[in-house]
């Protein structure tokens, strides 16, 4: 079993517990520490209720990241599900003290604090998991071999849109109060819906299509009356090998839950996927009709990612908890492997993938701000 520590997540808190739950599915953890929460009482409530000892839920992650270092018995691994602002501190104190590292996005608020995270990673040679939540579900994983295969030929276009209509309309203190840090700059960074959705658009795309990202062009906006940032953004973006990409990402679409989809376009074919029906995907080929591929089938072949991953049969949804799932499982599987001393495989984003969202942000930003000019990645 490996040991893990957690820094935020407390009681109340959403991902930290979905990454939690994520990994019970494996058996693979045992969390044995934590800053769970700024607030001592929820910090300790929280402690209590996911069975750490008193000793190891510590007030502040700087405390954490020295004394589990010390130990002889400490973590083997922390992960870190604060909202943005702590990011790149809380990640600085555990690598620099030889701790792997799992980080949920962003990496950092800054492309410089960016940049020295992962040349610390990779300096110090540790584990680094960025969760960019969809590189972990299973029919992304097999869109993406089909692409790698050539099936699509030369890729010249790819749509994403992310939108979203939770920041619709006027809200009372409840509803102000559910998402408090994401449109406070102090605590989400410099943007709103193009961190917190955009860039999944952004690492998904580059993901699957192994398209480099040249340029980018974009218009922030801040419709409606939820805070200082913007919740809707709009983003061009040229890719190195000629490719366009157009990325909307919106909190104030109405009518739209999570409704994040992809298309990709190439000479030979193309790839729809949605993310409300994820588990299937259109796949046009020249000269044939349409095809739905859906996740558990046999004509999907030996897809190592997507048989271990596929963890029910066809028609038995899995969804969030188990894309978190399948990343944990790589990782920790990496892990194991990198403490026995054997060869690991790197199949999860990393510092490096994070490094590319940060600079995606702040280039999409500069672009903004210079009144949409295009700007070099
Ligand atoms: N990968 C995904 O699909 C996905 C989905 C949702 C959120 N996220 C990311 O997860 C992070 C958290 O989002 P959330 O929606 O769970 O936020 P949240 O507000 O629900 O939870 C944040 C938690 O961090 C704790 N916290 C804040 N500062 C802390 C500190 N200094 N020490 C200890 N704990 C601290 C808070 O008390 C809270 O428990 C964000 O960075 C967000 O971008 C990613």
């Amino acid at each position: 079993m490996l040991k893990y520590g957690m820094v935020g997540g407390g009681k109340g808190a959403f991902i930290g517990e979905v990454h939690r739950k994520a990994m019970a599915l494996d058996h693979r953890t045992e969390l044995v520490a934590g800053c769970f929460s700024r607030d001592a009482g929820t910090n300790a409530e929280s402690g209590a209720e996911l069975g750490v000892s008193p000793d190891r839920v510590y007030a502040d992650y700087n405390e954490m990241a020295r004394a589990e270092g010390m130990r002889e018995d400490g973590i083997d691994f922390v992960s870190i599900v604060t909202s943005n602002y702590c990011h790149a501190d809380a990640c600085r104190a555990f690598l620099n003290n030889g701790i792997n590292v799992v980080c949920e996005k962003p990496l950092a608020l800054t492309l410089p604090d960016a940049e020295e995270l992962t040349a610390l990673a990779e300096g110090k040679g540790l584990l680094f998991m960025l969760t960019y939540t969809f590189a972990g579900y299973p029919m992304l994983r097999h869109a993406k071999k089909v692409v790698e295969r050539g099936d699509l030929g030369n890729i010249f276009m790819v749509m994403g849109e992310f939108p979203q209509d939770y920041l619709c309309g006027d809200f009372d203190d409840s509803s102000l109060g559910k998402f408090p840090w994401r449109s406070e700059p102090r605590f989400s960074g410099r943007t709103n819906s193009l961190g917190d959705i955009g860039s999944h658009i952004q690492f998904t795309t580059q993901y699957l299509t192994g398209l480099e990202i040249d340029s980018v062009c974009a218009k922030l906006d801040n419709i409606g009356p939820f805070g200082k940032l913007d919740t809707n953004s709009s983003v061009m973006v040229r890719f190195t090998n000629g490719a366009t990409g157009m990325f909307w990402s919106s909190q104030v679409a109405l009518g739209n839950d999570n409704n994040f989809a992809l298309r990709i376009y190439g000479e030979k074919g193309s790839i729809e996927w949605c993310n409300e029906a994820a588990e299937e995907f259109n796949l046009s080929l020249l000269g044939h009709p349409t095809m739905r591929i859906r996740k558990g089938h046999s004509y999907l072949g030996e897809d190592k990612f997507h048989n271990v991953t596929a963890r029910l049969p066809f028609g038995h949804t899995e969804g969030l908890y188990a894309a978190f799932a399948n990343l944990y499982l790589d990782y920790c599987e990496a892990l194991e492997n990198k403490l026995q001393g054997k060869p690991y495989e790197i199949n999860f984003p990393t510092a490096r993938d994070g490094l590319h969202g940060v600079r995606y942000i702040e280039r999409c930003l500069e672009s903004n701000e210079s009144g949409q000019a295009w700007v070099k990645f």
